[in-house]
């Protein structure tokens, strides 16, 4: 680990929170930079080795004030809700491009060259559905959230072999457990839906809930990005993050009611979403071969967890 701290943009959000905590333990020094549009401050306890810098990946001066001194930097900053970008691509292509390009520039001025990059399933779109979707599936980025984050990381690869940048790329599927915000109706499904078993509140499944998910408890993406810090030489290429493991909305709500002990609140099925994939799970073979899997919390597991923090 070094003296210099390592950025984390996104830092105060869901798995930004986490991955602060668990460097924070190991000795290493952080600094976050957020805007706090999702994000909150109650998410990062103070420690004598955290900086918190407010401010919009989308400003290239307050990127490279973030940047200066870093020794690698961990980019998580992005509105994450798909249809977000879809109701705004204009102004989510502030956060979810344009911050990565000021990264970029703020890191080759300042001779950062580590970057973990959070992309995600969705550059697949419906390509490789009710299949294991391996990274060389051809792209189908048919939202503005998708087709940003996969010019992302073109540009990460032009960084890397124009200007020696060593870019870790993780292609993330379904992340859950403790912290990921429930207040959107677009918000991840799993916070959703125990936020309202908690409160007893209706839920709604859109479709017939047959649907699927490869569901990754956030620790175990926590233990992959630190490896991805820490490796000698990380592979350039994109990693899907996924168990490979399919799960249906039906079933993601019995195993609910199996862990927390309650009765699910009334379950109302509504028309499925307008350019919701069916089903997405990764092939996972090259996340094997490049990084160690933790021991993957099992799904009952990881929402006992999360249902414990609400
Ligand atoms: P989140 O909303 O909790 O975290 C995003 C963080 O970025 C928040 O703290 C927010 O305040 C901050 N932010 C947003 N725009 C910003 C800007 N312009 N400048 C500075 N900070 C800004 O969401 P999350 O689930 O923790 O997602 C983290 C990253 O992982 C995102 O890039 C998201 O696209 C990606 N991702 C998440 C998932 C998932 O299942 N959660 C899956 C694939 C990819
Ligand atoms: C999620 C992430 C996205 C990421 C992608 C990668 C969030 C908010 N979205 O998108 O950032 O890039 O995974 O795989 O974290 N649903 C309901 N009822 C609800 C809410 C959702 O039935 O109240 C359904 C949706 O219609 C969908 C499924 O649950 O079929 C999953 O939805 P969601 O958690 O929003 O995830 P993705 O769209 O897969």
């Amino acid at each position: 680990m070094s003296d210099a701290p390592v950025l984390i943009t996104g830092g105060a959000g869901f798995i930004g929170s986490h991955v602060v905590e668990a460097l924070l333990v190991q000795g290493q020094s952080v600094r976050v930079l957020d805007n706090f549009s999702t994000g909150k401050r109650s998410n990062l306890k103070p420690h004598p080795q955290l900086e918190v810098l407010e401010g919009n990946v989308a400003d290239a001066a307050q990127v490279e004030r973030a940047v200066k001194g870093c020794c690698a930097v961990i980019h998580l900053a992005a509105v994450a809700s798909v249809q977000a970008s879809v109701d705004d691509p204009l102004g989510t292509h502030q956060s979810n491009f344009l911050g990565t390009l000021n990264l970029c520039e703020a890191m080759r001025k300042q001779g950062v060259q580590r970057v973990l990059f959070a992309s995600s399933a969705a550059v697949y779109g419906p390509n490789g559905e009710g299949v294991a979707v391996a990274e060389d599936t051809p792209k189908a980025p048919l939202t503005p959230y998708a087709v940003d984050k996969l010019a992302s990381e073109y540009y990460l690869d032009f960084y890397r072999r124009q200007h020696g940048f060593q870019p870790v790329i993780f292609r993330l599927f379904n992340i859950y457990g403790p912290r990921q915000d429930p207040s959107s109706p677009y918000s991840g499904v799993i916070s959703i839906f125990i936020e309202r078993t908690h409160r007893q509140q209706p839920i709604w499944v859109f479709g017939d809930g047959e649907q699927t998910r490869d569901f990754v408890y956030v620790e175990d993406l926590v233990q992959l990005l630190i490896q991805g810090l820490q490796q000698a030489q990380p592979t350039h290429l994109p990693v899907n993050v996924g168990l490979g493991r399919s799960t249906t909305l039906n079933q993601l709500l019995a195993h609910i009611a199996k862990t927390s002990g309650t009765v699910l609140p009334s379950v109302t099925h509504k028309e499925a979403r307008s350019g919701d994939i069916r089903h997405s799970r990764a092939d996972n073979q090259r996340l094997q071969e490049h990084y160690q899997l933790p021991g993957v919390t099992s799904l009952d597991e990881g929402l006992s967890r999360t249902l414990a923090s609400v």
